[in-house]
């Protein structure tokens, strides 16, 4: 099999739902659904009253019938939520393993492959972010169990994936040790997750030594991180995606550490990669961020790249998961030419860069964040940490400031943040509705592209769909790159280069 040379790249919370890589997947490319949160996002689909009967429908294949009937009892309301309710929770990760709560995330990733695999044979991905620690065992595991294809991580250094991957293959624990918010003790916290523990073989001989291995491909921003990470796992990556600073959603840090007067990271030579050196670690890469006109993927595959992920084109397609309203006042932003893209270098309580969209009514606006309360009970971005007792609490800089302090934290690392996870569901029409009446507003995240877009739009117009961007993206290329089902052991290829 070869890979395909167009990745629709992961993007967070559920904007590329399992729709969305459904599309891409099925013509002919690499769609990738976000694992991120996404136990959150399937309790929230039931409660909004699972109208095509999706979720239901994926849950019904999952192997452990009880634990999808546990779901539905609990979350999911046939007439949707009344407008203005909030949101019944699930409750947050702990520092210590908790299988049930676990199976949830297991399940959720599960029903979201299979939507996004069902009916054809393309290839599937799944997005996780190394930050958000405690769910990414089950979650990559229940993605496995759909028979996921490629596994896609950044936002921190994805070490210890090869080794769970394998692990998962051959039915076996795999262990994670968690970094804490604070100096690295004797004692780390280790998460783990036991398949032959929550499906046992003699229960379960149809999965227990059937799953498929998928492809890793870790997300990375320079050489040196690329050779650690294949030191480490020799055999258990088979590519690198190589982000740079432009791209949407999380950035790697200046290497320089320099931030200006506007609170944005300044971006060097040094934080730009050095593509002969990734081809010589004898990989094939795709190259991400900014990647969005047809001369692109040619100049990639130049470059010695085996493609690109694009990200911002995906994001605003009709089949995304942003909401309606916000993808058209984004675009029209574009259109009326206001648009502007910040590199926010606080926002995010991971300390990494974010990418902010300035738009009217969301929280990019200054003084609108200020207004809101500091709430934390999504939890996703969560750290454990030791208080001087040894107690192991879990605490995120973007929580109420006393909380945070109450916790042992600094005060002064919470001046910025921002609770991603709240304003991340309200990027895709799932924000919390609080008993006061306030409404979660979003941050819509999107790569410096965004303010190139033109062109594009000016062909295709502001609503269009993700089989245009790939239309668009491959048309430079002489192979046809749109097919309508494609078999994983048909080649992918490119004849641009
Ligand atoms: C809305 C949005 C959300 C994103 N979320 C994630 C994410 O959760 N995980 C991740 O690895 N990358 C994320 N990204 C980055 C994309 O996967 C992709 O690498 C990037 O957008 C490519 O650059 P481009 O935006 O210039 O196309 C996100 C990008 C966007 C636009």
């Amino acid at each position: 099999m070869q890979h395909p040379v167009l990745i629709q790249g992961g993007m967070g919370v559920a904007v590329s739902n399992w729709k969305l890589a459904k599309t891409v997947s099925k013509s002919g490319h690499l769609g990738v659904i976000s694992g991120t949160c996404i136990d959150s996002v399937i309790v929230r689909r039931l409660q909004e009253g699972d109208r095509d009967g999706d979720v239901r429908r994926a849950m019904s294949h999952f192997p452990r019938p009880e634990i999808a009937e546990e779901v539905i009892s609990k979350y999911y309301i046939p007439d949707g939520i009344a407008p203005g309710r909030p949101y019944k929770m699930l409750p947050m990760f702990g520092p210590k393993d908790d299988l049930n709560r676990q199976l949830i995330a297991t399940l959720a990733a599960f029903v979201e492959v299979y939507l996004a695999k069902e009916g054809h044979d393309g290839v599937v991905g799944i997005n996780l972010l190394t930050k958000i620690q405690l769910p990414n065992l089950p979650t990559l595991y229940g993605a496995m169990l759909a028979g996921v294809d490629y596994v896609l991580m950044g936002a921190g250094i994805p070490r210890e994936i090869p080794g769970a991957i394998t692990a998962f293959v051959e039915h076996r624990a795999a262990s994670l040790v968690i970094d804490e918010d604070g100096p690295r003790t004797d004692d780390p916290i280790i998460s783990s997750f036991d398949p032959s523990i929550a499906f046992p073989a003699d229960s379960f001989p149809a999965i227990a030594g059937h799953v498929k291995r998928p492809h890793f491909l870790p997300i990375i921003s320079t050489h040196t991180l690329g050779q650690m990470l294949l030191k480490r796992s020799p055999g258990g990556i088979s590519g690198f995606v190589v982000e740079g600073p432009v791209a949407g959603g999380h950035n790697a840090p200046p290497r320089d550490g320099k931030i200006n007067e506007q609170g944005e990271p300044e971006y060097g030579p040094r934080d730009h990669a050095d593509f002969a050196k990734i081809a010589a670690l004898g990989l094939p890469f795709w190259i991400a961020g900014g990647q969005g006109t047809p001369a692109d993927l040619p100049a990639a595959r130049s470059l010695g790249a085996h493609g690109i992920q694009v990200g911002t084109l995906f994001a605003f397609s009709q089949e995304s998961g942003v909401a309606p309203e916000l993808r058209a006042k984004t675009l029209q932003s574009v259109l009326d030419g206001t648009v502007k893209v910040k590199t926010d270098g606080l926002a995010s309580p991971t300390g990494f860069p974010f990418k902010v969209a300035e738009l009217e009514g969301t929280l990019s606006q200054a003084g609108v964040y200020e207004a809101r309360e500091r709430v934390c009970d999504l939890g996703y971005l969560r750290v454990p940490a030791r208080l001087e007792s040894g107690k192991i609490i879990m605490r995120c800089s973007a929580e109420p400031v006393d909380e945070y302090t109450k916790k042992a934290g600094a005060v002064a690392e919470t001046a910025g943040r921002k609770c991603l996870c709240n304003a991340l569901f309200s990027v895709i029409g799932l924000g919390q509705r609080r008993r006061s009446g306030y409404e979660e507003l979003p941050l819509m995240t999107s790569g410096d592209q965004l303010a190139t877009m033109g062109p594009f739009l000016a062909e295709f117009g502001a609503s269009y769909s993700a089989i245009d961007v790939v239309e668009y993206l491959t048309s430079e290329c002489e192979t046809p790159q749109v097919k309508e089902t494609l078999s994983t052991d048909e080649a992918v290829g490119c004849s641009c280069s």
